[in-house]
């Protein structure tokens, strides 16, 4: 697996923009499941700069969601879709034909998890995934000790997750339980890019690419992908000791 590092948000944040330009230049067709939250948020920006000036065509590639809050609606801010339709695929133009997500309303979510792995299965894979890293390792929400060989299923929030994940809520939120894509579809999928930005996360940066591949740091699992790179900031990649 590649590390990259780049000098500050702003120029990860570029890189992440071209990349999934370039993936949809190259294969209009794609398959993608980007990540919600604070590390792609600029980037998604750049994107649809990029799609706009440069013409690119996102009218026949598929996204689907890689997590949601259990409990939450889609029109709550705090939700994984709403800061995904907010910042990308309105931007972007995107159908909601093209767009296959989690429903935090759900009432059956097991179902939901076996419609989600259907989906993706008959969509031929996930061309690229791009991920973030939670402040505990996690990613979408496969917390530490996740099982590595699971497709979507339902998960018990831990108690980072629970905390951390407040700052996206306009207002104090019950978090317990959430919905994701399993780390088995992070490594099927055909490139993963997993970034991270920010001082914060520069000792679970350390963890993940420096201590030993394990499933109690679950960004760890992101060594074992074929194609796989993460792309970091110099300040989350401050603590690592060999570059
Ligand atoms: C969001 C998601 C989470 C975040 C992670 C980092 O869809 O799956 O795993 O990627 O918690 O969040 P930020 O980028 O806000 O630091």
């Amino acid at each position: 697996m590649a590390i990259q590092i780049y000098p500050d948000y702003d120029s990860l944040s570029l890189h992440v923009a071209n990349e999934i330009a370039a993936q949809i230049a190259d294969k209009p067709d794609s398959l993608l499941c980007l990540a919600a939250g604070d590390t792609p948020k600029l980037g998604y920006r750049l994107l649809a700069d990029i799609v706009h000036k440069e013409q690119i065509d996102c009218s026949r590639c598929t996204f689907v969601g890689l997590d949601e809050w259990l409990g939450v609606p889609q029109d709550n801010e705090g939700s994984c879709f709403y800061f995904l339709n907010t910042h990308l695929f309105t931007p972007l133009g995107i159908k909601r034909s093209q767009i296959h997500v989690f429903d935090g309303m759900t009432t059956d979510p097991d179902k939901d998890c076996r419609t989600m792995d259907q989906f993706i299965r008959d969509g031929n894979g996930i061309d690229l995934m791009l991920v973030g890293v939670g402040m505990n390792g996690h990613i979408g929400f496969n917390e530490p000790g996740a099982r590595e060989n699971v497709y979507a299923h339902v998960v018990q929030l831990d108690e980072t997750t629970r905390r951390v994940g407040q700052k996206y809520f306009p207002r104090e939120t019950k978090l317990n339980l959430g919905i994701t894509l399993g780390l088995r579809h992070l490594l099927e999928s055909r490139r993963a890019i997993m970034a991270a930005s920010g001082l914060k996360k520069a000792g679970i940066i350390k963890l993940a690419l420096q201590e030993e591949i394990s499933t109690d740091i679950p960004a760890s699992l992101i060594r074992k992908h074929k194609n796989g790179v993460t792309i970091l900031d110099e300040d989350a990649a401050s603590r690592l000791t060999v570059i």
